[in-house]
């Protein structure tokens, strides 16, 4: 195929995709996994790594460690070569393409362990407590990411790390949407965690590091929160405060509308009574006239 064939091809791709994804926005069908931002909070002591591998160089070494989903073990290498940890616990529900002879010497000495089955299955036979960090890169859905967060921090020692690879809603090699940032900026938005470093990937499969938050890093965001709640309630107040002024110029206009209805008022039933007392004049007149011809 040459490139102009393969211009059209995905141009025509793209053009079906498109009207794909407009039938399933009218059909109410969730189809990308939107992530919630993050507060200035979640982010204000994340430090930027240029890759995931050099991230490696900042996360505690010597360390009890999982990878969960290793796939060929490319990384678990990278993590036993920079680490150096006591174990390294690795993961994954296929093992048909781990390259077993790059680890022969780990393998024998038990710095690596290797734990066939489903991630959450696996790691939940580990105690609490047990791991200084844990590395997730399996299932890449909301629903696996969100299960692989739930059992894993439970898992972690009371200042552990987790890094999550593919870090993104939208996988552009594969044109297919991840629920990675969505899954870990709830965790974030929910539990108090924060990130501590964002190793960059070039085709935005970036890793995060996140940690739960410090004692003083919640203060700092009750103060944010509260000051913007007492901002809003000022903020109300005055609204309420404009309101009330605006109604009670109206009312008082009514008042005073109602006051010349009022006038105008007696003065129509004024002189209805009059028009009644000459009507009645008149038919007395009448009576009186209508006797004095017939006794003529
Ligand atoms: C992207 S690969 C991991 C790559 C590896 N971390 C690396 O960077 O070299 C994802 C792996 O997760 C595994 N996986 C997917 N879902 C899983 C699950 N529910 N439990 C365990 N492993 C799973 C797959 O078999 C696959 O090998």
């Amino acid at each position: 195929m040459d490139s102009a064939d393969f211009q059209q091809k995905f141009w025509l791709a793209r053009d079906n995709f498109l009207e794909a994804i407009e039938e399933c926005k009218q059909n109410n069908h969730n189809f990308f996994e939107f992530a919630q931002p993050l507060k200035e909070i979640h982010v204000k002591q994340c430090k930027l790594i240029s890759a995931r591998e050099n991230l490696l160089n900042y996360l505690p070494k010597n360390a009890v460690v999982a990878e969960v989903g290793t796939q060929t073990g490319y990384f678990a290498r990278m993590i036993i070569d920079v680490t150096q940890p006591v174990t390294l616990h690795t993961i994954d529900i296929n093992w048909s393409i781990f390259e077993k002879e790059k680890f022969l010497q780990e393998m024998e000495s038990g710095v690596i362990q290797i734990h066939e089955g489903d991630s959450v299955e696996r790691l939940s036979q580990f105690p609490d407590g047990h791991f200084d960090w844990i590395y997730i890169d399996a299932d890449h859905s909301y629903n696996g990411v969100s299960r692989d967060i739930q059992c894993a921090y439970q898992k972690l020692k009371s200042n552990g790390i987790i890094v999550f690879n593919d870090y993104t809603s939208w996988s552009p090699l594969e044109a297919y949407p991840y629920g990675v940032s969505r899954a870990v900026n709830e965790f974030c938005l929910t539990q108090g965690w924060e990130f501590i470093f964002l190793a960059l990937s070039p085709n935005g499969y970036h890793d995060v590091a996140i940690k739960k938050m410090g004692v003083e890093t919640l203060d700092a965001q009750v103060t944010v929160d509260i000051d913007q709640v007492s901002t809003q309630i000022e903020a109300n107040l005055v609204q309420l405060q404009y309101d009330k002024a605006k109604l009670a110029y109206k009312a008082n206009e009514m008042q005073q509308q109602i006051k010349v209805l009022q006038l105008e008022y007696q003065q129509i039933d004024a002189e209805l009574k009059r028009s009644q007392l000459q009507v009645q004049q008149l038919q007395a007149e009448l009576v009186t006239k209508t006797v004095i011809k017939e006794d003529i």
